[in-house]
């Protein structure tokens, strides 16, 4: 199905939407929605990768289908599951039937092997709960998927997206091989706390989410109508761009940004002085070493000159980011996200066993 024309298609849908896409962003999900191939977005928190699966939503005008992972879980949350409280109570209410079906057997082979006839009835669609990647594929009406940040699912669960995002279906043992009625839009997305499988990456199309330039930061502050003058805005997305480059555990994302334009309108701040910022600070900054960083800082952020020990740092961070880009990713800090326990554990082989441990809970 042909959901956009052209890459500037996409640009202006999005933009009805509420949501500023850049061409190179644009331009990935055109191809997305016409090679038919799952968007795989990575990138720092706060960039907009969940908000463009949602923005895609409205501007297709399909319903959005979201897949949240998390560490240990599993299939049966993220495929089907079989409803054994439906089962059960089938089966109570139809004690009688089941009696009289069984009432001229005269062993316990016999009556296991009558009941065996019936099997495909406990196993049949009136007993199938379907979770995200199975409503996708079954759905009637064409949807969006948001399969989202992914790295956080065990390995175990990134092998079972894989027959979904390479041919659209799903194998139910007991019933076959559902295809999807209409090939939904998928996007993925990742923090970069792990590495992905390269048997995922090939499947999809990859899309690297960072900061947005200084003119369509500002663009999306305005979108957002946060009431903050237009001159203090474009200042603010100049400093914010200025902390980014600090060597911030978590550095502030575009909704931080946002937040941030939304205080100091609330305030009624007429200029950005260096006092008021400083008392707003928490805003964007997280941690405490962040905060203090921040803090010393601001001075010469304000004063528009780069912050002190990063002569590169007004490229908003783009080499500081880069230097933590190490294979693995575990470091401490990179992109802010739960670094410390991934550093000591990785993901290991028991994780993947436990995806696996509650098999189709019968
Ligand atoms: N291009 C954009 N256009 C409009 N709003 C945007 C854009 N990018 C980000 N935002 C705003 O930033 C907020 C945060 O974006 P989002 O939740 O999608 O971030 P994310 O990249 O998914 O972060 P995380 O990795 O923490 O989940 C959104 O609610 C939206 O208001
Ligand atoms: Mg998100």
């Amino acid at each position: 199905m042909n959901h956009f024309t052209d890459v500037e298609d996409v640009r202006r849908a999005l933009s009805e939407t509420g949501y500023v896409a850049d061409a190179r962003l644009a331009t990935t999900v055109f191809l997305s929605a016409r090679l038919d191939k799952p968007l795989l977005i990575e990138g720092p928190a706060g960039v907009g990768k969940t908000e463009l699966a949602k923005a895609l939503a409205a501007a297709t005008g399909r319903r959005l289908l979201r897949l949240q992972c998390y560490e240990g879980q599993d299939e049966t949350r993220a495929l089907y599951e079989w409803d054994y409280g439906k089962q059960l109570l089938y089966t109570q209410m139809l004690r009688e039937k089941i009696g009289d079906l069984l009432a001229d057997t005269d062993s316990v082979d016999a009556a296991v092997e009558r009941i065996g006839a019936y099997d495909s009835v406990f196993y049949s669609e009136r007993f199938l709960s379907h979770r995200p990647l199975l409503e996708a594929v079954r759905s009637e009406q064409p949807v969006v998927l948001l399969i989202d940040e992914v790295d956080r699912a065990d390995e175990a669960l990134e092998a079972v997206l894989l027959e979904m995002l390479g041919e659209y279906q799903i194998s139910v043992p007991e019933l076959g091989t559902f295809r999807a009625r209409h090939t939904p839009l998928v996007i993925l997305t990742s923090n970069n706390t792990r590495d992905l499988a390269a048997a995922l990456k090939r499947r999809c199309l990859h899309l690297f989410a960072d900061y947005p330039s200084e003119e369509r930061e500002l663009e999306i502050i305005r979108s957002k109508r946060t009431g903050l003058d237009d001159a203090l805005a474009a200042e603010l997305v100049r400093i914010v761009r200025g902390l980014r480059a600090l060597d911030m555990r978590k550095a502030p994302g575009i909704s931080e940004t946002v937040d941030w334009a939304r205080t100091l309108a609330v305030l009624e701040v007429r200029a950005l002085s260096r006092h008021v910022l400083t008392d707003t600070l928490s805003v964007v900054a997280k941690y405490d070493k962040d905060l203090r960083l921040a803090v010393e800082a601001l001075p010469s952020l304000l004063a528009g000159e780069i912050p002190a020990g990063q002569p590169d740092s007004l490229d908003d961070g783009g080499r500081v980011r880069a230097g933590k880009d190490a294979p693995g990713r575990f470091d401490e800090g990179y992109y802010g996200a739960h670094a410390r326990n991934l550093a000591r554990s990785g993901v290991s082989a028991s994780q993947g066993a436990l995806s696996f441990a509650r098999r189709r809970g019968v």
